[in-house]
């Protein structure tokens, strides 16, 4: 059984603290947005709809203390992390909610309207990932095995996932799915996470090194390669965790299904393109550090982006709750999104 990513216990917010996984599951209780802020920065939390859902909780812990300071802690959650678009999705709605609550109303109805939101948002995630993860299913073999990057599962979202819910939704519909799961340098969410979650649940994978891509697909059958999305413009472009362009590039060289599992809250139509898509730049020392210890010399020049954006041309279907949008994308993401 996965521990709960998210949850409101009492008058705190308690966070899987992701950053320990897999050696400790440890949670950290929020009394604070500041406190949740520092997770979603640090990655105690995260993944893009899990970002959105633990801000929402985040401006609740303000509430108390009156709209000022309520907006106030949207202003702060709201510049945690540029690139997942779950997270500005998830504090405007919440915003939209304080607005519907009269100046005069006693301060438990701000707080009450606030919570309520939060945790509809956290069980409309988990909804629509089940939804999105019965529409991806159906696009894979019934014997099949999948290449993953990064962490789209459960630890990333309300719950079962987005590329790993298309994973459970197969296994749920009697197929048998084998995962390669990349490691996800340099955080290793692949390696500590996505290894982690799949087995606690029983799935066979087995880990590989990012730079080892290639020779798997040339070597082994590999009917699909399954992602998340930090944020999908308006044309199809998709912007996830850094390396996942070059999976997309190599699907298409050797010929394989190149998907992204996402939920509608992780479209922008406001972008025509991934062009406009903010890529985080992280810091330096988390490629600095070495495995087992030891950091490479201060001197060192380092580039650190935590994402990349993989062209719509690479990618065969968007795989969202409503169902599957293929190429060309613009006209049922727009559809999808207008109704
Ligand atoms: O830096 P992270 O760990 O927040 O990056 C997470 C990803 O890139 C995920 O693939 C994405 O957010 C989708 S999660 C359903």
């Amino acid at each position: 059984m996965l521990p709960q990513v998210v949850s409101w216990e009492g008058n705190r917010l308690s966070l899987l603290d992701q950053r320990r996984l897999p050696s400790c599951v440890e949670f950290l209780k929020c009394e604070a947005a500041e406190e949740v802020a520092v997770a979603i920065e640090t990655l105690a939390v995260r993944g893009a709809p899990a970002i959105g859902i633990a801000a929402a909780f985040g401006v609740a812990l303000e509430t108390r203390g009156g709209r000022a300071e309520a907006l106030r802690a949207v202003q702060r959650l709201a510049v945690t992390r540029p690139t997942a678009v779950n997270l500005f999705w998830a504090l405007r709605r919440v915003e939209e909610r304080m607005k519907t609550v009269p100046e005069d109303a006693p301060g438990d109805a701000l707080f009450s309207v606030v919570l309520e939101e939060a945790k509809t948002i956290q069980r409309e995630d988990l909804e629509g990932n089940r939804a999105l993860g019965r529409a991806g299913a159906a696009l894979l073999p019934d014997d099949c095995t999948v290449l993953t990057h990064c962490n789209a599962g459960a630890l990333a979202t309300g719950g079962h996932g987005t590329a790993l819910g298309v994973i459970r939704s197969a296994r749920e519909a009697g197929k048998t799915v084998r995962v390669y799961a990349c490691e996800t340098r340099p955080l290793l969410q692949g390696a500590r996470l996505t290894v982690w979650e799949l087995m606690q649940d029983g799935f066979d994978v087995t880990l590989l090194c990012d730079n080892m891509a290639a020779s798997l697909m040339k070597s082994r059958r590999i009917d699909a390669v399954i992602v998340g999305a930090d944020r999908i413009a308006a044309n199809g472009d998709t912007a996830n965790k850094i390396g996942t362009y070059s999976h997309a590039l190599l699907a298409k060289h050797f010929g394989i299904p190149f998907y992204v599992a996402a939920p509608l809250s992780t479209f922008d139509a406001s972008l025509s393109s991934g062009e406009d898509i903010p890529i985080e730049e992280r810091a330096a020392d988390e490629v600095r550090k070495l495995p087992g210890g030891g950091m490479l010399p201060e001197e060192y020049s380092i580039w650190n982006p935590a994402f990349d954006v993989t062209d719509a041309s690479l990618i065969s279907a968007i795989i969202t709750e409503k169902s599957a949008i293929v190429p060309p994308f613009a006209e049922g993401i727009a559809s999808f999104l207008s109704k």
